[in-house]
């Protein structure tokens, strides 16, 4: 027998639950097959829980994340609770009190899938970006003073120390020299994009540069060092996206970009992101978020939620299992569903689950 792995999963709201439902299924079936195990406990932080308790997610909570081995995500949330209570309660507090500071999104076209990109197929768009996740905007300091008068002022500062700057890179050039474009016989050699605005901010942009460029000279000469301003990124991301391997940039960034490249690879129904903790527990969530409106009718995708149970392996270090999700989710895409949308796949969301987990265990 091979290993075993506890893992947390947190359905959430709305849609959540229906496509973690599938994502679990695809996970036991690939664990069957490839001879490990995952032994799941559901934990149901969200809007009902906290309509019901006024609990959020109690430290209790995050000190029972800390004893598994990774976290599966569904969606948070709620129409009924106030946007922001569930995002910062739950969603960015996991991420800070265990140390994920890495959110690692792949934006990859899979056949099949339809794509805004005028003449871009699978073959162009298929990159990374690996966005800092604890630090920056999100989390620099900031304050109102004269709150509500003509000369009111607001403040809210990208900090960044040379430490979370470092690690960050290093996970970088990392996950590009084993996952860049080489590596996976697809280019001639693994490239790191920097994404920053050093024209501008360039206090917070010269830090991110040097420290690149220290980093990459020393220990990384093996891969290429390319940069890109942000808003230049995004022009590039429509108009060439082929050019790009794997990405990395600051958290306030990343989060803007990877919208962008998740529309790019078919929308929200199939974007998967792993906000990672090298050293710690990790979690894995379909960007997408709860579509309340379509809850408990079976026609939301759950392709997402499966791409990031196959990101969870991977970084579990299941690759061959990690792969075959992939391989899956793949053939699905190409040869069987009518559209990614809601309502529109030609399948119900367990039908979308049946369909990979099938493929993925007798090809
Ligand atoms: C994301 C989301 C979150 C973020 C929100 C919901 C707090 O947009 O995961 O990209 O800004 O990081
Ligand atoms: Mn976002």
């Amino acid at each position: 027998m091979g290993k075993s792995y506890n893992i947390a999963v947190m359905p959430g709201d709305g849609t959540g639950p229906e496509v973690t439902v599938e994502a679990v299924k695809v996970l036991k079936a690939v664990a069957d097959k490839f001879d490990f195990k995952v032994n799941l406990t559901d934990y149901d932080f969200g809007g009902e829980r906290y309509k019901r308790t006024g609990e959020i997610l109690p430290d209790s909570g995050v000190e029972a994340f800390r004893q598994h081995d990774a976290i599966l995500l569904g969606a948070i949330g709620h129409p009924d609770v106030k946007p922001g209570i569930l995002e910062k309660g739950i969603l960015l507090k996991a991420r800070f009190a265990l140390d994920q500071y890495i959110n690692l999104r792949p934006v990859k076209l899979f056949p099949g899938v339809e794509t805004p990109l005028k003449d871009k197929g699978p073959e162009h768009i298929d990159y990374v970006v690996v966005r800092e996740n604890t630090g920056g905007i999100y989390t620099g300091t900031g304050g109102i003073s004269m709150k509500g008068t003509p000369h009111e002022v607001a403040v809210q500062s990208m900090v960044y120390n040379r430490f979370q700057v470092e690690r960050c890179l290093r996970y970088a050039f990392e996950y590009a020299r084993k996952y860049g474009k080489k590596s996976r016989g697809k280019g001639q050699e693994n490239t790191l994009g920097l994404v920053g605005k050093t024209n501008v901010l360039t206090y917070v942009f010269d830090l991110w540069e040097r420290a690149f460029h220290e980093i990459g000279a020393a220990d990384y000469a093996d891969i290429r060092r390319d940069y890109y301003h942000v808003d230049a990124t995004c022009m590039w991301m429509v108009k060439s996206p082929e050019w790009f391997d794997v990405l990395v940039t600051s958290n306030m960034f990343g989060d803007i970009i990877t919208d962008l490249g998740a529309i790019t690879q078919g929308g929200m129904g199939i974007a998967a992101g792993g906000n990672i903790n090298p050293e710690g527990v990790s979690m894995f969530e379909p960007i997408g978020g709860s579509a309340p409106k379509y809850t408990g009718q079976g026609v939301i995708n759950p392709l997402a939620a499966i791409c990031a149970a196959g990101m969870m392996l991977q970084i579990l270090g299941e690759d061959d299992a990690a792969n075959t999700i992939e391989q899956a989710v793949m053939h699905v895409t190409g040869t069987k569903l009518k559209s990614l949308a809601a309502g529109r796949m030609g399948y119900t969301t367990s039908q979308v689950g049946d369909l990979v987990a099938d493929h993925a265990v007798n090809g």
